[in-house]
């Protein structure tokens, strides 16, 4: 059974922007961010509140979210890695927080500094409060697939620790293909079984296009009965923690996907051709996913 609609979440501003070598301004990024927000989107991740020492590029997340006038239906989602973060991001708003866990070991500390005990510790304490306090906490676990440092991540494992992460209390499990080395068949086992074990409300999708197998991942995930999908405009990505990370499957080519199979995105491809357009500029290169070409000539 699969939905007809599919809700996707932006991550450009956020996975998109946090390796480009070149630091946008916050004025670029807003220029970005309102780009996006004329598309349709209902849902960006609009930053993150991380040490700016580790991640200067997203530096300023709260001013960003001060200086832009939302649609009423849109709803901003901001990164933390522990709780400091959880505080900065409700002092500037934020309703919804997005807290990594790595699979392994090694990636908890290369990207946070703390072991994956710590960190599990650290979501706990995040979900438990964010359900006392109304806030909607999606609950990632990166590196799902495969990690750089360890390599295949066992399936029983990101079972255990997604079933984990629901009992606490999150409102979603994003699976995270962190450095895109996932296929289709490893997604399909995947997801068929979180959505068997607690349904398609609670899981979400987040794939990276490394070898080109981005949107088959979505497809496989859409299959086993997963709606909820993060996508990055113009294919923009990558985590400068994980050697090897490209860029997130292009919003664009998941938006075409879906409408073409039948589905619904609530996202004008003319309006989100034209952020592609905005945010090559703002890069200095010209960015696109798989179908741009395709897209541009026939969208215009
Ligand atoms: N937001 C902003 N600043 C933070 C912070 C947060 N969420 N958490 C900690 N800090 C600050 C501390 O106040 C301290 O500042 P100071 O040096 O001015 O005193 C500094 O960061 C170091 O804090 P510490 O607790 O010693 O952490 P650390 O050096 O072990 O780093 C993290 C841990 C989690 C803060 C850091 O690794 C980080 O921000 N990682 C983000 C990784 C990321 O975004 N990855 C990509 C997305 S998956
Ligand atoms: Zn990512």
């Amino acid at each position: 059974m699969t939905a007809d609609a599919i809700r996707i979440n932006e991550v450009g501003l956020r996975d998109g922007l946090q390796s480009q070598p070149r630091h946008l301004t916050l004025d670029e990024r807003r220029r970005m961010a309102n780009s996006l927000l004329e598309t349709g989107l209902r849902q960006l991740e609009v930053g993150s509140f991380v040490s700016p020492k580790a991640v200067p590029q997203m530096a300023g997340t709260d001013e960003l979210i001060a200086s832009l006038t939302l649609p009423a239906n849109v709803q901003l989602s901001a990164l933390i890695p522990n709780m400091k973060g959880y505080e900065l991001a409700r002092a500037a708003g934020i309703q919804t927080v997005a807290v990594v866990v790595s699979a392994t070991e090694t990636m908890n500390q290369k990207n946070i500094n703390m072991s994956l005990e710590q960190t599990l510790a650290v979501a706990r304490e995040i979900i438990l409060r964010g359900r006392a306090e109304g806030v909607r906490v999606q609950a990632y676990l990166a590196v799902a697939f495969e990690c750089p440092f360890e390599g295949p991540t066992p399936r029983a494992r990101v079972l255990d620790q997604a079933a984990q992460l629901a009992a606490w209390g999150a409102h979603e499990v994003v699976i995270a293909d962190t450095i895109g080395a996932a296929d289709p068949a490893a997604v399909r086992k995947l997801t068929e079984a979180l959505v068997a074990g607690h349904g398609s409300e609670l899981i979400a999708c987040h794939f990276h296009d490394t070898r080109a197998m981005g949107l088959a991942n979505v497809f496989a995930a859409i299959e086993s009965g997963v709606s909820r999908f993060d996508s990055s405009v113009g294919g923009l990505g990558g985590c400068p923690f994980a050697p090897g990370a490209k860029g997130n499957v292009a919003t664009e080519d998941v938006v075409m996907l879906c409408e073409q199979m039948g589905f619904s995105t609530g996202v004008d491809m003319r309006a989100l051709l034209r952020s592609v357009e905005v945010v090559s500029e703002l890069i200095g290169s010209p960015q696109g996913g798989r179908a741009h070409y395709w897209l541009s000539n026939s969208a215009a």
